[in-house]
């Protein structure tokens, strides 16, 4: 029989108020009004941001979120650096934190670095008071949920007279950024790791509250944290394949869109996921495949680690033929050449840069001593300069700098004397460029090169300008 024992909630805590825990916890706290949840962060700047009163200021760009925080802020959702208040005060204690690759050390550029997520188990030992509920709500490696547990159990042991326990699971997160709002309040399912029943079916009565039961599916701690993994690693496995067939269209007369538009009508591949791209970004999808790989190297599978890892090394080939093929167009020189990139978030809807095929792909312009005319409707300036400052640093000291980057807030300036547009981020914006005016204000002979395969070739095929859309024969 079906044991429906269950823990009440009245009060959340989520540590990290990232890309995952502001939506996350704005949804739970609109769909569950009768639960004050405290979403905490250690960056001041960051919670300050979400208590912003011009809502488009909020730290994270996604889709809906705003009016949620309007309609929830200071009811029952809020956003507060006071980590110890917040953590006392909880039943459940979501750990959101980040979980990027390791950068020294022990399986350095595989394993992922976990300090934030041990710091956050420590703080939660130390505060807590009776029982609370801990979720791994961060990617994590398959077994991390054991050693938050150990780290909880351990500090018990010192501190016996206190009344305080725990139970750990695993609930990974599947939204994808841009449509976060939307698959976190339709989810295809959730998934709840544990061991302890009783606090399994207290998170699922939290996601019951809009989440019909069916999907809502029970595993072991272990199975939960490789599903997130595997399913991570199965989606961008999907997009090295349609990328690598773009290059093998180009040769051909093939053309990309066809054909994955063929394979995508077989039920059994189905049609999502198979849009061709400069390769694929994000926080996710290189992390958690680098972290299979690891973790198949370590339990002593090679073969098994290598057939992944093929799937990054793919997809950074595909990146760096885009900026060999731009130079190889404009004469095999883009020094002192003005080139405009459209786009520098990893894809549409969102702000958010980690890992987009725009850093590298600009890197490589910057080598080479391009003009970068950079445009992006969301991306902050601030934020790209993190990324490519560097480079330009390091360049400088080499003496080979001759070019350097700028942001342009408006699409036109961008493109204004410039020898190349690249489209890298399928912005809706930019399917509805002007290409008769394009070509008047650009240098010729004018490149556009669509890695996106969003232009309207009909329109653009009027014009004097070169056109190159990604996978189809030019
Ligand atoms: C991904 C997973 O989809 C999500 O389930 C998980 O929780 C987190 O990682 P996210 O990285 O936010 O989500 O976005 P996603 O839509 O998966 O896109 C990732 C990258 O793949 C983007 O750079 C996107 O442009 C690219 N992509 C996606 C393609 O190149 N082609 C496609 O057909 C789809
Ligand atoms: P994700 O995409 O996984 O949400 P982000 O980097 O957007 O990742 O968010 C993670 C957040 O976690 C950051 O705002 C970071 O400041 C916060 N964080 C990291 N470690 C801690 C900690 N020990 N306590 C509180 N917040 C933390």
């Amino acid at each position: 029989m079906e044991n429906l024992e269950s823990y009440l909630i009245k009060n959340i805590c989520c540590i990290g108020a990232g890309y995952v825990g502001g939506p996350t916890m704005a949804v739970i706290a609109d769909k569950c009004p009768t639960i004050e949840v405290n979403v905490v962060d250690i960056d001041h700047k960051r919670i300050k941001s979400w208590n912003e009163e011009d809502l488009s200021r909020l730290p994270v760009f996604e889709p809906g979120l705003d009016n949620l925080i309007k309609k929830n802020r200071n009811k029952n959702l809020f956003f507060t650096t006071k980590i110890e208040d917040s953590i006392k005060k909880a039943d459940m204690v979501f750990i959101s934190v980040n979980t990027p690759t390791k950068k020294n050390g022990v399986g350095a550029g595989l394993a992922s670095d976990l300090c934030w997520v041990e710091s956050c188990a420590r703080q939660v030992a130390e505060f807590a008071q009776s029982h609370t509920i801990v979720v791994e709500k961060s990617t994590l490696p398959v077994r991390t949920a054991e050693a938050i547990e150990s780290i909880l159990n351990a500090n018990l042991n010192a501190d016996k007279e206190q009344d305080k326990s725990f139970s750990v699971l695993s609930n990974p997160e599947f939204l994808a950024e841009g449509s976060a709002i939307n698959d976190l309040i339709n989810p295809d399912r959730v998934l709840i790791g544990g061991r302890d029943i009783k606090a399994m079916n207290a998170l699922k009565s939290i996601y019951l509250s809009w989440v019909d039961q069916n999907k809502i599916l029970y595993s072991s701690l272990w199975s939960s944290e490789l599903s997130k993994l595997v399913s991570n690693a199965f989606l961008a496995q999907r997009i090295s394949s349609i990328n690598s067939i773009s290059a093998l269209c180009e040769k051909t007369d093939a053309d990309i869109r066809e054909v994955s538009m063929a394979i995508g009508r077989d039920k059994r591949i189905g049609a999502n996921f198979l849009n061709v791209s400069p390769g694929f970004g994000g926080s996710c999808f290189k992390k958690d495949i680098l972290n299979l790989v690891y973790l198949a190297n370590y339990y002593g599978l090679p073969e098994v680690s290598q057939y992944w890892e093929q799937v990054v090394k793919i997809n950074d080939w595909q990146k760096k033929r885009i900026s060999n093929l731009i130079i190889k167009k404009l004469f095999g020189t883009i020094s002192g050449k003005k080139i405009a990139v459209l786009g520098f978030a990893f894809k549409a809807n969102t702000n958010d840069t980690r890992e987009s095929a725009a850093i590298s792909i600009c890197q490589d312009f910057l080598i080479e001593g391009a003009k970068v005319a950079i445009h992006d409707p969301k991306v902050d300036p601030k934020q790209i300069s993190l990324h490519l400052n560097q480079s330009q640093k390091d360049l400088e000291e080499l003496n080979s700098m001759q070019g350097g980057w700028q942001f342009f807030e408006n699409i036109y300036e961008s493109i204004s004397d410039s020898d190349a547009i690249l489209i890298l981020t399928e912005w809706d914006q930019y399917k509805d460029i002007d290409w008769f005016k394009v070509s008047n204000i650009m240098r010729s002979p004018s490149w556009v090169f669509d890695t996106r395969s969003i232009v309207n070739e009909t329109s653009i095929k009027k014009t004097n300008l070169n056109y190159w859309n990604i996978g189809s024969i030019q």
